[in-house]
């Protein structure tokens, strides 16, 4: 996730841009560039770091010009630094682009405008395309913008601005989003709304395969396949300045939560090689033999990526056979773990800087372990300390309750057990594509779950008042128990206790009396009996029960009070859906008791102290 910005029009380019990007940081905050084109040429400005860090930088020269593009950057692709930022120019400097998203095949179109003769001066994605212009126009920058578009494969919004054609800007939009502003004699690019509304509340919202060409005067739409003429609707924003930046969401949270299928998609793009229906991780160093050597592995995080972890052991289990052991990152630094040189350590954090992991990180490599990090932070500590990266990019998360950063490390998970499946032989080709296929629909089934939120609203209005909640579950349900129940209480405050629904009986059924609320998980086909058991067992003590189960599970509502049906995927794979519930649930109660959502009493986003 980027933030894009673009304007053409009569006034200064450069302070228009600057406060886009500005309003745009929380969509990724590692650097920033500008380029703005006068009749001389195109100039470029590009900086690691903060946008203030560029804002210094042009403070003493301001580049001059009234057309530009900006661009505030969350690393995907090469770590953050001066070269790797946007805006990328090919190597005349004539043809400047900055983009949000991920070219899939860049690799191969790297390495052919390599044997070429291109020179590259970053390690990005996008700087194939600048050099793929340059290589394509023919005094028409709109067929060249259309010939590229055809070689890049991925999910893109692009602006392009070119030094031959000074009185137009190019934008195209490929799942990722992308707006024009429309003001009289100038118009505006953004990624998002809060970019340009201090400019104008009319905005064109691009589809997937448009193609913008704007002129301070015109903005001319065209299906990029056809090259068609396309209409779309003249949108009036109504929406005052906080709610723009939360995308007309009431918090962050809650546009976090709504962002997960988008996020999903973004975490599996190009990790999946569709002709040969296998998982792709080519960002990973670790060796095919290195690969089958691991015979033990620790997984090792705090908080909600913990609770990610508690998944990945199930899933390293089940599909690639290696024991796996899961710690708290606090625990882990001191209980002398046993290492072996089959150990493989995985350290899972979404922010990459917290100091309890960062610190077990340190100590496994001291040990001797080869260590990777899953974590949504190109560049960050833990991202440079250790010897192999999977990135998330579920893009920045705001709110200190995570969600979207959960799902997508759970899906990192899926896609790292099948990669060592497969390097291992231990699932076949058939089990492999059921795998494949079945991951694909989770962003899909997780947004129908979403667009039945209004029923977890209306469950969050009942249990407002109550004092304690108890979540239950077994196996993958337990797991994401624990996940639900760490997200009532951070925002919500009240008590809950997720409990492994088969121990209940060994003490805490105590604690249950008439009136007491319990949310049941029941996503497991081979476990669902003994969960009738043990949800018989609170019911028969007064508890009242919301059951959650898969849409085939036709029994569930004779021993619950209430139930919450989610879409069928395989058994390994139900934590991605059953937990969206659990967060909206969270999210509404939290709402509706006036609390301030995304900045919870006594905690942080980032915890950098042991
Ligand atoms: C803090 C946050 C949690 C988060 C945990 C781990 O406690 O409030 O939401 O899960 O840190 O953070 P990390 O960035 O390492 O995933």
């Amino acid at each position: 996730m980027c933030g894009i910005m673009g304007y053409i029009g009569y006034r200064q380019a450069q302070p228009i841009l600057l406060n886009g990007l500005r309003k745009l940081e929380y969509r990724g905050y590692d650097s920033a560039g500008i380029a703005v084109c006068n009749g001389q040429g195109i100039t470029v400005r590009k900086k690691q770091g903060r946008i203030e860090a560029l804002e210094q930088q042009v403070a003493s020269q301001p580049l001059l010009g009234t057309v530009g593009i900006g661009h505030t950057r969350w690393a995907t692709h090469g770590k953050p630094s001066d070269d790797n930022s946007h805006p990328h120019t090919d190597q005349s400097g004539a043809f400047t682009v900055v983009h949000n998203g991920i070219i899939e095949n860049y690799l191969d179109i790297r390495q052919e405008l390599i044997e070429e003769g291109v020179a590259f001066a970053s390690e990005t994605d996008t700087e194939v395309i600048a050099h793929l212009l340059a290589k394509w126009y023919d005094n028409d920058l709109v067929a060249a913008v259309k010939k590229v578009a055809g070689i890049i494969r991925g999910a893109y919004a692009l602006a392009v601005m070119c030094e031959y054609e000074p009185d137009k800007l190019v934008v195209i939009r490929y799942a990722s989003p992308l707006i024009i502003g429309i003001g009289a004699g100038e118009k505006y690019i953004g990624s998002d709304i809060p970019a340009i509304l201090e400019h104008t509340r009319d905005v064109y919202v691009l589809e997937d395969g448009d193609l913008a060409v704007l002129t301070k005067d015109s903005v001319t739409l065209l299906d990029v396949d056809t090259s068609r003429p396309v209409q779309r609707e003249l949108v009036r924003i109504e929406w005052d300045k906080e709610q723009a930046e939360k995308d007309g969401f009431d918090h962050y949270m809650l546009k976090e939560i709504h962002e997960q299928p988008h996020a999903l998609r973004h975490t599996m793009t190009g990790r999946i090689d569709e002709a040969g229906g296998m998982v792709v991780l080519p960002e990973l160093r670790i060796r095919p033999d290195e690969l089958r050597q691991v015979e033990k592995i620790y997984i090792v995080a705090c908080g909600t990526a913990y609770h990610a972890g508690l998944i990945g052991k199930h899933v390293f289990e089940h599909l690639a056979h290696i024991p796996v052991e899961v710690d708290v990152a606090s625990e882990f630094r001191y209980r002398k773990p046993l290492y072996t040189p089959g150990t493989l350590t995985i350290v899972v954090s979404q922010s990459g800087e917290t100091a309890d992991t960062l610190a077990a990180l340190r100590e496994a490599k001291r040990n001797g372990s080869r260590v990777l990090a899953i974590t949504n932070v190109v560049g960050s500590t833990i991202a440079r300390e250790a010897d192999e990266v999977m990135t998330t990019n579920a893009g920045p998360e705001i709110a200190v309750a995570s969600t979207k950063a959960y799902t997508s490390q759970l899906l990192a998970f899926y896609l790292l057990g099948i990669y060592f499946a497969q390097g291992k032989g231990t699932i076949d080709d058939q089990e492999r594509a059921t795998l494949l296929q079945a991951l694909a629909q989770l962003p899909d089934q997780v947004e129908a779950i979403l667009s039945h939120a209004d029923k977890l609203r209306q469950f969050a209005d009942a249990i407002k008042e109550e004092q304690q909640l108890f979540f239950i579950g077994r196996g993958l349900d337990h797991a994401v128990c624990l996940e639900g129940s760490l997200k009532l209480k951070e925002i919500s405050y009240i008590h809950s206790e997720a409990y492994a629904a088969g121990e209940l009986k060994h003490g805490t059924l105590a604690l249950i009396e008439e009136g007491t609320r319990v949310i049941a998980l029941s996503t497991q086909a081979d476990l669902h009996e003994k969960m009738v058991n043990n949800i018989t067992e609170v019911k028969a003590r007064g508890a009242v029960v919301l059951g959650i189960a898969l849409d085939d599970n036709v029994e569930l509502h004779r021993s619950v009070d209430d139930v919450c049906l989610i879409p069928g995927t395989l058994p390994l794979f139900t934590p991605i859906l059953s937990v969206i519930p659990l967060q909206l649930i969270s999210y509404y109660t939290a709402a509706a008791l006036g609390n301030d959502v995304d900045r919870p009493r006594n905690l942080a986003k980032s915890v950098t102290v042991e």
